[in-house]
């Protein structure tokens, strides 16, 4: 007997990764055919909560499990926002999002936790009860994160995210495709993420300078999605990317797998959330994506999905 259960998204930042740590606007967007579930059922009595996670094969004894454990703290935060004790419940997890490779698989189970369990316990909760608590979570691992990775899981719609305030929806004037590639390289975003601040604070004045630049680019992106422009992307992806290379968080294999993207038909592209590892998003249309695709998957690319975005 199933008694609630939750999903949730995988993600993209389309611009303004690291500016957006520093106030300036980003956008990013759901990737909705990338999920992650969660599934309550009743459990033994008196076992308390127990977290079955398919993917890797665990099996969290809730009562147990180490406190950084990422299941078991979200899982923890979830029963206490929401009032209950240890209820006898058997949490099954499962996700098609791949780990580690910045497209959003921990937030996102995370998630689908959340929804799961407020479900189970007949609490209806809001996108931003859910992405606050998502939030909690990724703070014992991200250090202090902009948020705009719980927000875009959360509301599982493009947005339009400025640290500390509400999200705004971005809606997309005509569907366009991304082509998403993973480079293979494992790189955590808190390390770039310090080595920004790093930067920044040694250079204040060039830095604040590249994230104006980031956040103007912000800006004219979302009144070419919002206008149904999504052509002019291809160029402010290169322009984004470009001063992603000038904070220093792209790396050699980021650079080749965007040149790769654009010689081979892309109209634009760039490494998407952290950097020096994880993913690049190109502009693609129906006729370029196979293409740019293979390029990329010949170019090193570990793994390509292309995905259209509204
Ligand atoms: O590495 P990702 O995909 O989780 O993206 C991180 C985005 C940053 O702007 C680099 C950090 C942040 O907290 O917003």
């Amino acid at each position: 007997m199933q008694l609630g259960s939750g999903w949730a998204p995988g993600k993209a930042i389309l611009f303004g990764e690291h500016a957006v740590v520093y106030g300036r606007p980003a956008l990013a967007v759901p990737v909705l055919q990338l999920r992650a579930q969660a599934v309550v059922t009743p459990g033994d009595p008196g076992a308390g909560v127990v977290i079955d996670a398919r993917d890797t094969g665990e099996r969290l004894v809730l009562r147990a499990a180490p406190d950084d454990h990422p299941l078991a703290a979200v899982t923890r935060l979830a029963l206490a926002a929401l009032g209950l004790g240890s209820p006898d419940w058997v949490v099954t997890v499962s996700s098609s999002i791949p780990i580690a490779s910045g497209l959003g698989s921990g937030a996102a189970v995370s998630a689908a936790i959340v929804r799961a369990l407020a479900a189970a316990a007949g609490q209806p909760i809001s996108s931003i009860g859910v992405s606050e608590l998502v939030y909690e979570v990724e703070k014992l691992h991200h250090g202090s994160p902009s948020g705009i990775d719980n927000t875009v899981i959360a509301y599982a719609q493009p947005v339009y995210f400025v640290r500390g305030e509400t999200p705004q929806a971005c809606t997309i004037g005509k569907p366009f495709l991304l082509a998403i590639a993973d480079s293979g390289i494992a790189s955590p975003t808190k390390v770039t993420v310090k080595d920004v601040r790093r930067r920044w604070e040694h250079d204040p004045v060039r830095f604040e300078a590249l994230f104006d630049r980031v956040g103007a680019i912000v800006g004219a992106a979302r009144m070419a999605i919002e206008g149904g422009h999504p052509e002019r992307l291809g160029s402010l992806m290169d322009r984004n990317h470009d001063l992603l290379r000038q904070m220093g968080v792209s790396s050699p294999e980021l650079d080749a797998l965007v040149a790769s993207a654009r010689s081979s038909g892309a109209s634009g592209a760039k490494l998407s959330g952290g950097g020096r590892g994880g993913n690049l998003i190109a502009l693609v249309t129906e006729e370029t994506a196979s293409s740019v695709a293979s390029a990329l998957r010949a170019a090193g690319a570990a793994g390509v999905i292309v995905t259209m975005v509204g």
